[in-house]
């Protein structure tokens, strides 16, 4: 076993179950030289600190211990679903448009400037910083349609330390010359290109990337190009898959009509090999009876992105999260920037909280709004599940990388706005980040024991 190389001592706050928050007033928990949770001591006093080091059975002298300061405390890092990084430049266009008007006119105009790969290695940086600095530990990513741009975006998110699954977006119709795959047969191999170039990334720290399949939908992926990429998955059984889904009802119409044969877009991407425990799906708004069971059957995840839902695409409306949990449907947050307008997960925790109200009135009580515990579930491990990787990150336990933000709520000269009092409970101190808080908040940002934003 590793090393232990530091340990942290603080307040921890995680959720293990989207019903349960776990608030632990002094945490100890040590990261070995490989990134990991190495060992967790919960309820420590301070005094015993030292103690509770030694019963970690690390000798003291050998790690540092980073000790919070007060009005700090640790969360696992964030999780974001959903994020098309060459939409980074235009976040916040196009608000109010329907989806396929929102493509033609704001999107594939954009994404098409990423054949320049000097672009696309500057955007690209600034989108990865960019999430990093708002805590996103994780990201899965939808790249441009250009392989060299992809493997641009790969090498960053290793570089800069960010875990995330990037995906080459196959498109073969429905959108311009000029921003369409050259052939079903280019697609794929510009495809099985950017998998081998992830896959033979060796840096010394390990990898943090993995590549995703990423038809964009079925309106741009004609059936060849569909059975292609099922095909691709079948060869691949280690890499996650990643679509549009039901997201609005310009887009389920025109889905059905290049698609006659089905009469649902679950019987469409099961067709051709795409639905499984591998796949994110993103929006999931529209949802009958049959689509939900066959979801949960199928062992799918949902990335819901209530901002961008709310603001693009048409329909103005949010997926049925709680008819999700209810039925025990995996389901994270994404931002889905650029529809979403904002890159950060605490924005769409807020907004998923006022959708899903809005679903409780619409579903006359039924279906509950969701609660401080159940968003912060989401953007945490229930995010992480949604990718695959809930036995990797999300929580805090003991063989878990250490993907984790200090997060600080003192401190009116680092420009904090979170107005915290001397007697809040932890409880209270966390309630008040999660609804007030921004990036000035996330004071430190680690994956996989490495230092990607902050200060030691
Ligand atoms: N459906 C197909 N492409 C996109 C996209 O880029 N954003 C959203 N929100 N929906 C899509
Ligand atoms: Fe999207």
């Amino acid at each position: 076993m590793a090393q232990p190389s530091k340990a942290f001592l603080g307040p921890m706050i995680h959720s293990p179950s989207p019903s349960k928050l776990e608030i632990i007033p002094l945490a100890l928990v040590s990261v070995d030289s490989n990134g990991k949770i190495a060992g967790l001591v919960k309820n420590v006093n301070a005094q015993s600190a030292q103690d509770a080091l030694q019963a970690l059975d690390f000798p003291p002298d050998l790690i540092t211990v980073e000790k919070l300061a007060p009005g700090q405390f640790l969360i696992p890092g964030f999780v974001d679903t959903h994020n098309h990084a060459p939409q980074w430049a235009q976040r916040g266009l196009g608000q109010g448009m329907q989806i396929l008007d929102w493509l033609d006119a704001i999107t594939f105009p954009n994404e098409a400037r990423f054949r320049d790969p000097d672009y696309a290695r500057r955007v690209y940086a600034s989108c990865v910083d960019g999430f990093l600095r708002q805590g996103v530990t994780t990201a899965s990513y939808y790249g441009s349609i250009h392989g060299e741009a992809t493997k641009i975006l790969a090498d960053l998110c290793q570089e800069k330390g960010q875990r995330a699954l990037v995906g080459k977006c196959n498109m073969s119709r429905n959108a311009p010359d000029y921003y369409l795959d050259a052939s079903v047969e280019e697609s794929l191999r510009v495809t099985e290109d950017c998998i081998a170039h992830i896959r033979s990334m060796e840096p010394a720290g390990g990898r943090v990337v993995q590549h995703v399949l990423t038809p964009r939908f079925a309106i741009s992926c004609g059936p060849d190009l569909l059975q292609g990429l099922g095909e691709l998955a079948r060869q691949n059984p280690d890499l996650p898959i990643q679509t549009h889904f039901n997201e609005a009802e310009q887009e389920i119409k025109a889905t059905l009509a290049l698609f006659p044969q089905f009469i649902n877009e679950a019987d469409l991407y099961e067709h051709y090999g795409l639905l499984g425990p591998r796949s994110i799906l993103a929006h999931c708004c529209h949802m009958t009876e049959y689509e939900l069971d066959r979801l949960r059957a199928l062992e799918c995840g949902v990335a819901h992105c209530p901002v961008s839902n709310m603001t693009v695409g048409g329909g103005f409306m949010a997926a049925p999260v709680r008819a999700f949990l209810r039925r025990g449907i995996k389901v994270g947050l994404g931002t889905d920037s650029g529809g979403g307008f904002s890159s950060s997960i605490l924005d769409a925790m807020r907004q998923a909280m006022i959708a899903s109200h809005a679903r409780e009135v619409m579903s006359e009580g039924q279906d509950k709004g969701l609660s401080t515990e159940e968003v912060f579930y989401l953007a945490t491990l229930g995010g992480a599940q949604v990718c695959g990787l809930g036995d990797k990150v999300g929580s805090f336990e003991v063989g878990k990388a250490f993907d984790a933000l200090v997060v600080g709520t003192r401190g009116a000269e680092q420009g904090i706005m979170t107005m915290v009092e001397e007697d809040d409970s932890l409880r209270t101190v966390f309630d008040k980040f999660i609804m007030t808080g921004d990036d000035r908040n996330i004071v430190q940002v680690y994956v996989q024991g490495r230092l990607v934003k902050g200060a030691l």
